[in-house]
């Protein structure tokens, strides 16, 4: 189950975030997300998500899933399948698998139909609003300009929190919000935290990191 505060390690496609690498470094949150009590959640390959689901105990999920139903559609993934296999939710339009609308919008209702948490990624707030109308459970702004880099977005753009925060509650009250990009130390959580977000969701600071663990223990005490 996801909980907030949250944090989402994305593992990408990183050598160091698929097969044993990858499950050593779930393995590494598992032990931060239980020394410290906050929820780390890790949005994997869509062919780790058995093993990991089975090996470690905190929330895995889907990196992109389709918003098919049973039936012929070759190399997709099916939301039930991803269930099955022990994702608890699926990020949605990260910037690097990017889908129109009218995708989101049947992604996000396929997963409520398949129990999957649904965790909407945007890059500005016009893209946000029009999300948050469609009812995710949760909407993670990353500046796409930011992801990989070594300014956080809560440094860089402290705005673009702060605004979505306020205008997704003009539409919810119950969409959480994340945001991510360049998030690499306690300050930056700990900024973020502030302007109000209820979650981080990030992958190169840990996923390239040369002591996960170490990082890990910053991040969670920047949770105020
Ligand atoms: O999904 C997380 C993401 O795109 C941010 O990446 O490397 O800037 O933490 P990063």
């Amino acid at each position: 189950m996801l909980k907030t505060p949250l944090i989402i390690v994305n593992l990408k496609t990183y050598e160091k975030g698929f097969g044993n690498l990858g499950l050593a470094l779930c393995k590494d949150m598992e032990s931060v997300a239980q020394e410290s009590g906050v929820c780390i959640a890790a949005a994997v390959n869509t062919v780790d998500i058995f093993a990991y689901s089975q090996a470690t105990n905190i929330p895995i999920m889907a990196q992109h899933i389709d918003p098919i139903n049973f039936g012929a559609h070759t190399g997709h993934s099916l939301p039930e399948a991803v269930l099955n296999a022990g994702a608890v939710g699926t990020l949605i339009n990260h910037a690097e698998r990017q889908i129109d609308e009218e995708k989101i919008s049947a992604t996000i209702s396929r997963s409520r139909d398949s129990n999957l948490t649904t965790i909407l990624c945007t890059a500005d707030i016009d893209k946000t609003i029009s999300g948050a109308k469609l009812g995710p459970d949760m909407i993670a702004i990353e500046p796409p300009e930011l992801i990989g880099g070594d300014i956080s977005v809560s440094t860089a753009n402290p705005e673009i929190i702060s605004e979505t925060v306020s205008k997704v509650s003009e539409i919810s009250n119950n969409i959480k919000i994340l945001c991510g990009a360049g998030v690499k130390t306690r300050d930056d959580v700990s900024k973020a935290f502030e302007l109000g977000v209820d979650g981080i969701l990030l992958a190169s600071g840990v996923v390239l990191s040369d002591n996960p663990r170490k990082i890990l223990h910053e991040l969670v005490l920047g949770i105020v």
